[in-house]
């Protein structure tokens, strides 16, 4: 048999009241002082009635009290001759005057606690709900409360993991700035370190650099000199000492030695850059931004970069949509995209390396993608990528700080970074920076 819900819509007082209360509340018509026992049993036998343990016993609103199906099962109808003797007396003899009530602008929290500090075991009885005025308005059945309460310490803990997982997600963030705070100290220390002797090492090979030619000068004056007195037969035989004593000089090298010279300025001088960039990415000077051309900073990434891909063998293509000039820090985000780039190049292990880079203005975005057809990336990897210190490459190879970088200053710009790739195939890294207020927020 179906049983009717006992369960009906709230009416004009309880709409009023949008408590959880109101919601589980059962209408259920009273009984009268002036019903009989007998009829309290009926209407308990009533399947509209089924789910209640109580009816109430209300007269002009005001609730008298409820009579229990427990009490009438056991004052009356387990007892010899009990219908006969109590069947037609007033309901109100067997009621019990105290029943448990509730407003029904209860919250289910608050309802739970009455029901579990007043009502006794076993249960016996449901409870009366008042309107906002005192009068009676329904019925609420305990079993309801309990799977409503059940309900909302699901929901809570939900609640609780979701906000358990958002501290232990700022608490990695937390973990990985301060890891790379305390990278960025290191780094300043040691471009402080490297610029010193960097400086007097430029100093002394411009100085030699600048003699050179004096010194070409009198080699080859000596030269022309000795030339001149081999005639003599005294200072030939001096001259043919001095030549044995010495190994053979020849006064043409100087030129080569000037060439020498020039290579080992312009590597300092790309040292010198280095150390500037580590200052900048360490930010130990404030991080300038300027509004920048973005495929400038691509172009010197790849020059930079070049090494890499040459010794690969890789091809490069750029495939540049138009971008307008974007506020940055440039030699941040060319850390960034030379990161990119490096990554890129060490996973392609074939022979038909290829890598395209594409650039688009995509929703206040400007967008760069740096696309490889490398070894691509496993999906339990994928996620792992952008912990500071997490690698694949082996020791010695890699610090897995470059990703990890990428997005602190990505994220400092107002950015995002992301990763698709497939397996055997390749990878795509996007990079989006807004076009607007991209002010980096740099930390101190
Ligand atoms: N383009 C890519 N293709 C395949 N795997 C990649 C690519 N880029 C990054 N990875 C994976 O992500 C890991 C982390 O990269 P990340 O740049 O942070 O560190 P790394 O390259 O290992 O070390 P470092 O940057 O210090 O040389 C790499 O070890 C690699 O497994
Ligand atoms: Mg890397």
């Amino acid at each position: 048999m179906t049983l009717p819900s006992p369960i009906a819509g709230p009416g004009a007082e309880e709409r009023s009241s949008d408590s959880a209360l109101a919601a589980l509340l059962v209408r259920v018509t009273p009984l009268t002082p002036r019903c009989s026992v007998s009829e309290a049993g009926e209407r308990f036998l009533d399947p509209a009635n089924a789910a209640l343990l109580s009816l109430p016993v209300v007269e002009a609103g005001r609730v008298l009290g409820c009579i229990t199906r427990h009490e009438l099962m056991l004052r009356v109808y387990m007892q010899p001759y009990g219908r006969e003797l109590h069947g037609r007396r007033s309901v109100t003899t067997l009621m019990d005057t105290q029943p448990l009530r509730l407003p029904i602008d209860s919250s289910i929290e608050a309802a739970g606690q009455l029901i579990g500090q007043q009502l006794r075991r076993p249960i016996t009885e449901d409870f009366v709900v008042l309107g906002t005025d005192g009068r009676y308005v329904g019925m609420g059945i305990v079993l309801d409360v309990l799977r409503a309460l059940e309900v909302k310490v699901g929901q809570h803990s939900q609640e609780l993991e979701a906000a358990y997982q958002r501290l232990k997600a700022s608490q990695h963030r937390l973990v990985q700035s301060e890891k790379l705070a305390a990278l960025g100290q290191l780094v300043a220390g040691l471009a402080h370190e490297i610029n010193t002797p960097l400086g007097y090492v430029q100093n002394n090979l411009e100085m030699t650099r600048d003699l050179l030619p004096a010194a070409a000068e009198y080699v080859g004056a000596a030269s022309s000199l000795r030339a001149a007195v081999v005639t003599d037969e005294t200072t030939q035989q001096q001259v043919l000492r001095l030549d044995e004593a010495s190994p053979e000089f020849d006064p043409s090298l100087f030129g080569e030695l000037s060439g020498l010279l020039d290579d080992a300025l312009h590597g300092v001088a790309q040292i010198a850059d280095l150390v500037a960039n580590l200052k900048d990415f360490s930010r130990v000077d404030a991080a300038h931004a300027d509004a920048v051309d973005l495929h400038g900073l691509i172009d010197a990434a790849l020059r930079i970069g070049g090494h890499l891909l040459r010794k690969r063998n890789i091809q490069v293509q750029c495939r540049y949509g138009e971008l307008p000039a974007l506020r940055c820090a440039p030699a941040q985000i060319n850390q960034v995209l030379l990161n990119l780039i490096s990554n890129a190049a060490q996973a392609i292990d074939h022979d038909h390396g290829c890598i395209v880079i594409r650039t688009q203005v995509l929703g206040g975005y400007a967008l760069v993608g740096v696309q490889d057809n490398g070894r691509g990336i496993p999906a339990d990897v994928l996620p792992r990528i952008f912990e500071p210190f997490f690698t694949t490459k082996p020791v010695g190879q890699g610090t897995g700080l470059g990703l990890s970088i990428c997005q602190q200053i990505v994220q400092a710009h107002g950015g995002r970074i992301a990763a698709t790739s497939t397996p055997t195939s390749g990878t795509r890294f996007v990079i989006a920076l807004p076009l607007a207020g991209a002010t980096p927020q740099v930390a101190s």
